[in-house]
Order: C-alpha cells, then structure tokens, then sequence
C-alpha cells in the first residue's frame, strides 16, 4: 500500500472511531433497569417528583428523595420501601445554595451518581401588571437558581466520575411557548430550556447529558400551592379542578422521561400527544405559535 492510501486509511479509521466515540458518549443509559444505580430527585415529595421516585426505584435504583417538606419526602420513601424499593429522605430548599452542596456531599460520599432531576418547582399565574417583585424573586429562586444550585453542586463531580450519567431539569411546555398569564413562571422555564441545551453541548462529550423536561397540563398539587394574581386569584379553584380532573397523570412523564433519557432526548416534551403539536406550530411559525398560546392561555384561566 503506497504511502498516500495508507494515510487515508488511517484518517478514515480514526474518522470511524471518533463517530463510535460521539455514539457511545450521546447513547443514553438503559432505563428499563436500573439495578445498582443512584438516582436524586429534587421536589420528590410529590407529583411528578413523587412519580420519577416510585418508577425509578420500580427499576432497581436507590433514590434520595429531597424536598423542603420533609414529611411530603419520608412519606414517598414509606411507599417506596413498602414496595421492596431503596431511598432515602432529605430535607433540603433548592433555593439554598450551601443546602443543595452540603446534599451533594452527602450523596456522593456514598458513591457515584447516575441520574439527577433538577426538578422542584413553584407555580404563579397572573398578568405581569399584577405581579410583585417578590413573586419574581420567589420564582427565580426556586425553578432558575434551584436548578442552578442543582448543576453547581452535582455537575463536576458528575463529570469527574466515570462511566455515564444524566440530569433531568424540570423546565415546563410554558418554557417552549410564549405564555400570556404565567409570564413570570414561563420566563424561569425557558431559561432552563436554554440552559439545559448549552449545558448539554458542553459536557456530552464528558459522558454526561443534561435535559430539559418540558411537561404539559399535569394533575399535581402545583396549582393548589401556586400564587395567584389579579382576575387570577379569584380562578384557582376552577383552574384546580381543570388539572385534577383534565390533566395527564405525572406517572406518564415519569415514564417518558425514563423513556426520553434512554434515547438521548435533551429537549423532552411530555405528554408528546398534547406539547409536540403547539410546539412544532410555533417552530414552523413564531406568528401562528403565539396566537396558539394565546388562545391556549384564554382557555386555561376560562
Ligand atoms: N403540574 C404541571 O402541570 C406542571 C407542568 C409543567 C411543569 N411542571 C413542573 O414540574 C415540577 C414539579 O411540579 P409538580 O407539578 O409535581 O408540583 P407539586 O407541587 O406536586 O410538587 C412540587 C414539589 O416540590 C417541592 N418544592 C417546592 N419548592 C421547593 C424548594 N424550594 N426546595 C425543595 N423542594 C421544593 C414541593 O414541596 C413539592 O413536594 C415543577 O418544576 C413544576 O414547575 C409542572
């Protein structure tokens, strides 16, 4: 073989095994079993947090479920145990940066971690005249710094250990739309899209992927609990009740986000039949999409 076809041979193979090392670096991890794996669930105390516990010890892991309400967490590790699962119970507010790295320490000190969902939040509806700064601040605090807290505290030492791992940020379909009416939420939400797609780019090739789980209309607690402003206010007891009795359990977003993580998703819309479609209009066209949401909104808060 003369010198030239050899070099091209040689490009061509290291060519083939940088690809088999950006497949084996994007391929997600096998979510159907995770015997022996360590999964942290922030918000676990409840809902969709309370799901991703129950399925992800369902599979094997042995899960620390942390939420400022500690009561909300032991009782979803009762459940858990009862089941023949593994976790644990943490008191922690993800609005504390010190709190949130003094949970890391103690999780790692027990060995690696293989999946982190960022995912405790608050809810606030109401128009942006009718805001406080403080209902700003709150929901700042929470859905943006509590994921940043998440990433601060977990992320090098995610990308210091070996083998793969994943973090799961809870953004919101309200992160993906414009949302008249729930603009304070959905401005945190779309921040930890945005966040979650560079974050990603910047650690894949470290064995760790980052996604943003961006639920629709989910039947959770998180409209009792939410703050609610203006015309708003005098609604939530019927917007209560549109959840509770319209939205989609939190056990199939914990199924497809599992699902979602096994392919490689970063961008995780979910329910997909009611988040792709208003999604897709608004990528095609940014006019249509906001009317969409417009119209989305008015039915909502009806
Ligand atoms: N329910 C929906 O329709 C919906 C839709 C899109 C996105 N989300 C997002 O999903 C996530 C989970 O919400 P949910 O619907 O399950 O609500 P939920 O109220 O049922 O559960 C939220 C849990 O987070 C905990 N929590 C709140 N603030 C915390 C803090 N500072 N530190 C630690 N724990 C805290 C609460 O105690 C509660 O146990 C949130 O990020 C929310 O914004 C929900």
């Amino acid at each position: 073989m003369n010198s030239r076809r050899s070099r091209l041979l040689a490009v061509a193979l290291a060519g083939a095994a940088a690809a088999a090392a950006r497949r084996r670096a994007t391929a997600g991890l096998d979510t159907s079993d995770l015997t022996g794996r360590t999964a942290v669930v922030t918000g676990g105390g409840s809902g969709i947090g309370r799901s991703l516990v129950v399925l992800l010890a369902r599979r094997g892991a042995h899960v620390h479920v942390v939420d400022r309400d500690l009561a909300r967490a032991q009782g979803v590790v009762v459940e858990v145990r009862a089941a023949g699962g593994s976790a644990v119970a943490h008191a922690v507010d993800v609005s504390d940066a010190a709190a949130v790295g003094a949970l890391a320490d103690t999780v790692f000190a027990e060995g690696r971690v293989d999946l982190l969902f960022n995912n405790a939040g608050i809810g606030h509806a109401g128009a942006v005249v009718d805001t406080t700064l403080a209902d700003w601040k709150a929901l700042v605090d929470v859905n943006l710094m509590g994921v940043v807290h998440g990433l601060h505290a977990f992320l090098p030492r995610l990308v210091a250990q070996d083998g793969q791992a994943h973090v799961v940020n809870t953004a919101s379909m309200a992160g993906l739309f414009p949302s008249p009416g729930l603009v304070p939420y959905s401005t945190t939400k779309a921040a930890v899209v945005g966040l979650s797609e560079a974050v990603d780019r910047e650690v894949v090739r470290d064995g760790v992927r980052v996604h943003a789980l961006c639920p629709g209309i989910i039947a959770t607690d998180i409209i009792r609990t939410s703050t609610m402003r203006g015309p708003w206010a005098d609604k939530q007891a019927v917007v209560e009740q549109m959840y509770a009795t319209r939205g989609t359990s939190p056990d199939v977003v914990a199924r497809q986000a599992l699902d979602a993580v096994a392919r490689g998703r970063t961008v995780i819309p979910t329910p997909r039949h009611q988040v792709v479609p208003p999604w897709l209009v608004k990528r095609a066209s940014p006019s249509a999409g906001a009317a969409l949401a417009g119209a989305m909104a008015r039915v909502v808060s009806r």
